[in-house]
């Protein structure tokens, strides 16, 4: 297909994924909530828990809860699950349609791993696949029964993928994995798990029964996971502009600095809506500042201290960059595939090398990020020689 209308699938198909997955964190961010800020009150009809008063959009809203269910179904009862199943639907489909598409360029860093781009996109299908199904099967296991060494269990399971997705994919392609992985859980619990559990609830309820309390409970576990996965995956589907955090060789123990520093997030958070005192749950506050800290070091750009005293000519640097990066980050690429500059960034003179070096500089000197995919073989030396001319720009 045309590079032109595969830019506009791009763009079409991420703008629709970023609309839902708002409307999916915003509902479920939403109802944690309402449920924190749930009170018992005089007057409260028969077999509800609480209520709580909202103020939004000019109007006042009262919205109670119920203890398991009303007495009757209500017959417009309103399903929350198509955020999330759109959020999954429209993320693949931008998996492929970037990543499987343009393997060779996305997915696939030949200093990782040569692979055909069949192998690779099978690849990434069945770890995302059997991803769902080791996890499922450790919250069906006895360990499911502690909530806590599940959760321990469930970060080790990710970071191990993880290190496998950075041995195997390139570095953006690895922690795009990473988070689609982490993604498919989330939407796979709503969709297997709490929906269906919760859809037995009310057939139970309607038919008089009891309903087997092991079903919401089974959901309120998977919904709990969900909720601390939240704000890592959103970070993971980012990361691709970032290579400090895609691009370190050990790639996986920043992903689980994220993770670590996301779950304390939403854990104070969580505990600072339902009203702890500051004095118990205050502690994540330096914990995660910590985690970041540490981040923040560990990434830290090493500049070669060979390079500050190289002196690199104006045209050796033209050639480097017209040998590794002007089939594509040129007016008129000549890689097929790529209808313009990347990100407008045109790199075919000295100024346009200046305007952009310090993204230059981080994608292809302090990192590997570029070029895109080891689409050519940029030898360390010359990432050296460019390092140094950017360098003495800075200092002219
Ligand atoms: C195979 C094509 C290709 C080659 C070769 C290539 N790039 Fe890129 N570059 C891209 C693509 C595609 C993007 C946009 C990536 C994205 O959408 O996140 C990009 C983005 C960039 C960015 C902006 C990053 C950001 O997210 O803001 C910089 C800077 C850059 N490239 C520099 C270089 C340099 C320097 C070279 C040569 C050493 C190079 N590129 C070689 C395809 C390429």
């Amino acid at each position: 297909m045309d590079a032109h209308l595969v830019e506009w699938l791009n763009i079409l198909l991420r703008w629709a994924h970023v609309i839902v997955g708002i409307g999916w964190i915003g509902t479920s961010f939403y109802f944690v909530a309402l449920d924190m800020s749930l009170r018992k009150r005089e007057g409260l009809a028969p077999g509800v828990m609480g209520s709580a008063w909202l103020v939004h959009g000019g109007g006042f809203y009262s919205v109670e809860k119920y203890a398991s269910a009303p007495a009757n179904m209500p017959p417009d009862l309103q399903w929350y699950k198509w955020e999330a199943y759109l959020t999954f639907l429209t993320g693949f489909a931008l998996l492929a349609v970037m990543y499987y598409w343009n393997a060779q360029a996305y997915l696939i860093d030949p200093r990782v791993l040569a692979m055909t781009p069949a192998t690779a996109i099978g690849l990434s299908l069945v770890s995302l696949t059997l991803g769902w199904f080791v996890y499922d099967a450790m919250c069906k296991s006895p360990l499911g029964k502690q909530p806590v060494l599940l959760a321990a269990m469930v970060f080790a399971f990710l970071i191990l993928m993880t290190w496998g997705f950075t041995h195997i994919f390139s570095g953006r392609g690895a922690f795009i994995h990473i988070g689609m992985l982490v993604g498919t859980i989330m939407v796979a619990n709503v969709r297997f798990i709490i929906i269906p559990n919760q859809k037995k609830i009310v057939a139970d309820l309607i038919a008089g029964r009891t309903p087997d309390p092991a079903l919401g409970a089974a959901g309120k576990n998977r919904s709990m996971h969900n909720t601390f996965l939240t704000l890592p995956v959103i970070l993971f589907m980012i990361s691709n502009h970032y290579p400090i955090l895609h691009s370190h060789p050990h790639a996986w123990l920043v992903a689980a600095l994220v993770i670590v520093l996301g779950a304390l997030a939403r854990w104070f958070w969580v505990r600072h809506e339902a009203h702890d005192p500051i004095s118990r749950i205050g502690w994540a506050v330096p914990a995660a500042a910590g985690v970041l800290a540490v981040a923040v070091v560990m990434t830290a750009p090493r500049i070669d201290p060979a390079m500050a005293g190289m002196r690199v000519a104006d045209a050796r640097v033209l050639e480097i960059v017209k040998t590794h990066c002007a089939a594509c980050h040129a007016a008129q690429p000549t890689l097929e595939g790529f209808a313009e500059a990347p990100k407008g960034i045109k790199l075919e003179t000295l100024d346009l090398i200046r305007t952009h070096s310090s993204a230059v500089m981080s994608q292809a000197v302090t990192s590997q990020a570029m070029p895109l995919g080891g689409f050519t073989d940029m030898k360390d030396e010359e990432r050296r020689e460019l390092g140094a001319w950017l360098l003495a720009q800075r200092a002219r």
